[in-house]
C-alpha cells in the first residue's frame, strides 16, 4: 500500500518531508495529522492541552470521527505519528500545519489571535525555514496580515504562508480526507503551492493555486453557499405546511435537476454545528468591515434562528403553555454520527424552552451530559439526562426530536405513544412518514409536512 501510495501521492517528499501539525488534537488537526502519517510522512501533531497528549497516547482520542481511532493507532505504532505538548519538537519540521480554532467573537468576526500566536510560536526559534500552511478557516486578508506580521517581527526568512482551507464534514472527516472533492491552495509561489497539493491531493481530484485572498474567499463563500441551500429549503417549508404540501417531495422534485443537485436540500430545524454558522456569521462581518450589506447571508442566518424558535412555537400551540410542561427531547448533538455538542442548534432550544418554563428530560445517544460535552449543568438548570429515548418520553406532555440519529427512525411508535401524557411529537428533523404517526394515533408535527 505504501509503494503504491508513494507512486500517487507526493513521490519524492515521501521519504524525508517532516511534518507538525498545530492544534493537532482538535477535530481538523488531528485527522490531518493521523491521515498524513497513514500516508507514510513523519508528522508530529502539537497541542497545548498536556492531559489530551497524555491521553491520545493512551489510545483515548478526544473525539469519535469513524475511522481515525484506527489509523491513530496504527500510525503511532509503527512511529510516523507523534504527538507532543512541546513547540520545541517543531523545530525539524519542514512543513507545518496551522489547526487552530478561530471562534465567533459576539460582533460575529473571527478571533484569529491563536492563528498568528501559532505562527509565531513554531517560527521564532528556527534556525532553517520552513512552510506554514494556514488549514484554520481565517477572514480574507488574514493570509497576508501574518506574512505581514512576521515581516514586522523580522521573521519573514523563516517561514512562506500557504492558504490550505479544509472541506472536512464531521462523522465523514477521514474519508472527506482520502476523497477530497478539490484542493484549494492560496500562495506566492506556485512551486510552492504545487508542493502543498501534490502532497496529499489523489489523482483525479482538481487542484486550484490561486492567491491568498481568492483561497480564503472560496472557503467561506462554498459554507455559506450549503447555509444557503438549507435555509432556502426550510423557507420553501414554510409555505409547504401552509397549503398541505410535502417539502420532502418539492426538495427531490428540484434536486434532480443536475444544475440545482440533491444535497444540503433536507428541511428541518436548520444548519448548526461549529462551522457553517461561525463561517457565515464571520463573511456577512466581513461585508459590515468593507462597508457593504450581504442582504442575501443575513437573510440565510435569520431563516436558521427562526427555524429554532418555530419547533418551539409549535410545542406552544399544541400545549397552550409551557410553563410546568414536561418535554422529553431528543438529540443534542449538531448531527448525527458526531458527539460535538459545540454550536449546536439543541443548545439554543434547550435554553429557550427553559425561558419558558419548560421541564426538559433530554437524551443523546453517544452525549451523556452537559458536562461531557464541556457545559456547566448550573447552565442549564433543571434539565435531566436519562439513557434511552423511551424515558425521554415517559410521562412526558411532548416529545421534541432535534438530531437524526438512525436509531431514532427505530423507535417503537406504539411504545412512545403510551408512555407520553399527551401523544404529540415536534420533529425538527423529518424522521418519519406522517401517515406512519397517524396510524398509531400521534400527533405528528414535522417541517415542512
Ligand atoms: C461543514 C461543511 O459541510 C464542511 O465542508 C466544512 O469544512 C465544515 O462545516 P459540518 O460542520 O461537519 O461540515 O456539518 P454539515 O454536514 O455541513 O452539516 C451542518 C449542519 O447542517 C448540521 O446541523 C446538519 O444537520 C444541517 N443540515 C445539513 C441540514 O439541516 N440540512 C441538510 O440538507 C444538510
Amino acid at each position: 500500500m505504501k509503494q503504491q501510495l508513494q507512486l500517487i501521492w507526493g513521490v519524492k517528499y515521501m521519504e524525508k518531508a517532516q511534518i507538525g501539525v498545530v492544534g493537532g488534537l482538535g477535530h481538523i488537526g488531528l485527522i490531518q495529522a493521523a491521515c498524513l502519517a497513514k500516508l507514510g510522512y513523519k508528522t508530529t501533531g502539537y497541542d497545548k492541552n498536556i492531559s489530551k497528549v497524555e491521553d491520545i497516547l493512551k489510545g483515548k482520542l478526544p473525539f469519535y470521527e469513524p475511522g481515525l481511532h484506527e489509523i491513530v493507532e496504527e500510525t503511532l505504532k509503527n512511529g510516523l505519528l507523534k504527538f507532543t505538548s512541546s513547540v520545541d519538537d517543531l523545530k525539524s519540521c519542514d512543513l507545518i500545519f496551522i489547526c487552530v480554532g478561530t471562534p465567533s467573537l459576539p460582533n460575529g468576526e473571527a478571533d484569529v489571535s491563536q492563528v498568528f500566536a501559532s505562527v509565531e510560536e513554531v517560527v521564532r526559534n528556527r534556525k532553517s525555514p520552513c512552510t506554514v500552511v494556514i488549514k484554520s478557516t481565517v477572514p480574507l486578508g488574514t493570509n497576508r496580515k501574518v506574512a505581514k506580521y512576521l515581516e514586522e517581527k523580522g521573521l519573514q526568512d523563516k517561514a512562506v504562508i500557504v492558504s490550505n482551507p479544509e472541506f472536512l464534514q464531521e462523522g465523514s472527516g477521514v474519508r472527506n480526507f482520502w476523497e477530497p472533492s478539490r484542493i484549494i491552495v492560496g500562495a506566492q509561489s506556485g512551486e510552492i503551492a504545487e508542493t502543498i497539493a501534490r502532497l496529499y491531493s489523489p489523482p483525479g481530484v482538481p487542484v486550484i493555486i490561486t492567491t491568498w485572498e481568492n483561497a480564503e474567499l472560496i472557503k467561506h463563500a462554498a459554507n455559506a453557499f450549503l447555509a444557503n441551500k438549507i435555509s432556502f429549503i426550510n423557507e420553501i417549508a414554510v409555505l409547504c405546511e401552509k397549503v398541505g404540501g410535502d417539502i420532502r417531495v418539492v426538495s427531490r422534485g428540484i434536486g434532480l435537476d443536475p444544475r440545482i443537485n440533491p444535497y444540503f436540500l433536507e428541511a428541518g430545524v436548520g444548519f448548526s454545528g461549529p462551522c457553517l454558522e461561525k463561517d457565515l456569521k464571520s463573511l456577512i462581518a466581513q461585508f459590515h468591515k468593507k462597508g457593504k450589506q450581504a442582504k442575501l447571508l443575513e437573510s440565510v442566518l435569520e431563516v436558521n434562528e427562526e427555524k429554532r424558535k418555530e419547533v418551539v412555537h409549535k410545542l406552544k400551540e399544541q400545549l397552550g403553555t409551557l410553563a410546568g410542561k414536561h418535554i422529553g427531547v431528543l438529540g443534542m448533538a449538531f448531527k448525527a454520527e458526531t458527539d460535538d455538542v459545540r454550536d449546536s442548534h439543541s443548545l439554543p432550544i434547550v435554553r429557550y424552552l427553559l425561558s419558558l418554563g419548560a421541564m426538559l428530560t433530554v437524551h443523546d445517544p453517544w452525549v451523556k451530559s452537559f458536562r461531557e460535552a464541556g457545559f456547566s449543568e448550573a447552565d442549564f438548570p433543571g434539565v435531566k439526562w436519562v439513557q434511552t429515548p423511551y424515558e425521554a418520553a415517559e410521562g412526558k406532555d411532548a416529545l421534541l426530536i432535534l438530531t437524526a440519529w438512525p436509531e431514532y427512525r427505530e423507535l417503537d411508535l406504539a411504545r412512545i405513544r403510551d408512555s407520553l401524557v399527551h401523544p404529540l411529537i415536534v420533529d425538527g428533523r423529518n424522521l418519519f412518514d406522517p401517515r406512519e404517526m397517524k396510524a398509531a394515533n400521534i400527533m405528528y408535527l414535522g417541517v415542512g409536512i
